[in-house]
């Protein structure tokens, strides 16, 4: 099926960049959040993001002029009836998925697609609150998404041959190399990339080193482009948390069991760069 339409759930750190994506690749992107504070944070992020590009000769002020023209931000959820394709990236929480969920499966074509951004959450259950569970798979991008090449196409036990051939062509529109996942905590990225998260921290609450050390170590010793706890705050710590707590959920396996320091930090609103202060400090 063609898609010309794309509907984005959330403007946070994800689904600002989400649909950045979208609308520079030529989609029509409708955005929505919840209320106006957080809808405005989110498009200044991308136009922001677009300026930037062009102050670094990158693209050309027509090309900002034509993405923009092409990005709508929305406050309504009936806003997405005309998309081909919607990407939830709301909180990960599957309470508030599983409330979207049928949401947007009552207000959607039959035809369109519903993509799941979550990063460890089970997307079978997410399609299973739907009545088009064949046209419900994962689409996880990494951050910052319109600059990292990687996604994740996950696929359920329902989603059908259709959607998956789909989706990665979309995929592929957008500049991305999806790779396939089965629907299980983590998929590939986070499956092996949380316990290498967690493994940084318990070196530091475990006073093995220092948090300066461990993160030159990583970057000059194995070709990182960030060291873990950079790249913790970059991801952030609430998110990691989510994360490492759903695959711990599936596995019960020890070592995606979530530090005591990671869970005090979180509690505390250290949820890394967004907040101003995780492992760094950035006010
Ligand atoms: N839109 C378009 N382009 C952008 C952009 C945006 N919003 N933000 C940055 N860029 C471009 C810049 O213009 C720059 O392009 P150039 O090199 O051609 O000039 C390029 O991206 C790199 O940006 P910077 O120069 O600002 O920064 P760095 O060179 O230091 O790279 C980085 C930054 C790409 C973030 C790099 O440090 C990196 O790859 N870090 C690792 C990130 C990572 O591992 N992400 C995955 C995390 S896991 C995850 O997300 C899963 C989740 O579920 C937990």
């Amino acid at each position: 099926m063609a898609i010309r339409r794309v509907g984005v759930a959330g403007c946070g750190l994800m689904g600002s960049g989400i649909a950045q994506t979208c609308a520079q690749s030529g989609y029509e992107t409708v955005v929505r959040e919840v209320n106006q504070q957080l809808l405005d944070k989110g498009m200044a992020r991308i136009h922001e993001a677009w300026e930037m590009l062009a102050g670094k000769g990158k693209i050309t002020q027509g090309q900002v002029d034509e993405y923009q023209a092409r990005l709508h931000g929305t406050l309504e959820l009936a806003d997405f009836a005309d998309c081909d394709l919607v990407i939830e990236a709301v909180i990960e929480n599957m309470e508030e998925k599983v409330r979207l969920f049928p949401a947007l499966d009552n207000i959607l074509k039959p035809a369109t697609l519903i993509l799941s951004n979550t990063s460890s959450l089970n997307v079978t259950q997410m399609g299973a609150v739907t009545k088009r569970p064949d046209k419900v798979c994962g689409l996880h991008f990494f951050n910052p998404a319109p600059v990292m090449k990687l996604v994740e196409v996950v696929r359920t036990i329902s989603t059908s041959d259709e959607t998956i051939e789909t989706v990665k062509q979309f995929a592929l529109s957008l500049g991305k190399t999806p790779v396939l996942a089965k629907d299980t905590a983590g998929f590939i990225v986070n499956f092996l990339l949380i316990p290498y998260l967690l493994a940084a921290i318990r070196m530091l609450e475990n006073g093995m080193a220092t948090r300066d050390d461990i993160d030159i170590a990583m970057k000059l010793g194995c070709g990182y482009p960030m060291g873990p706890f950079t790249l913790l705050d970059y991801v952030g710590l609430d998110t990691t948390l989510w994360a490492a707590e759903a695959i711990y959920d599936e596995y019960k396996d020890p070592l995606y069991a979530p530090p005591p320091l990671l869970r005090r930090m979180v509690i505390s609103g250290m949820y890394g760069r967004k907040s101003g202060k995780g492992f760094y400090d950035y006010q």
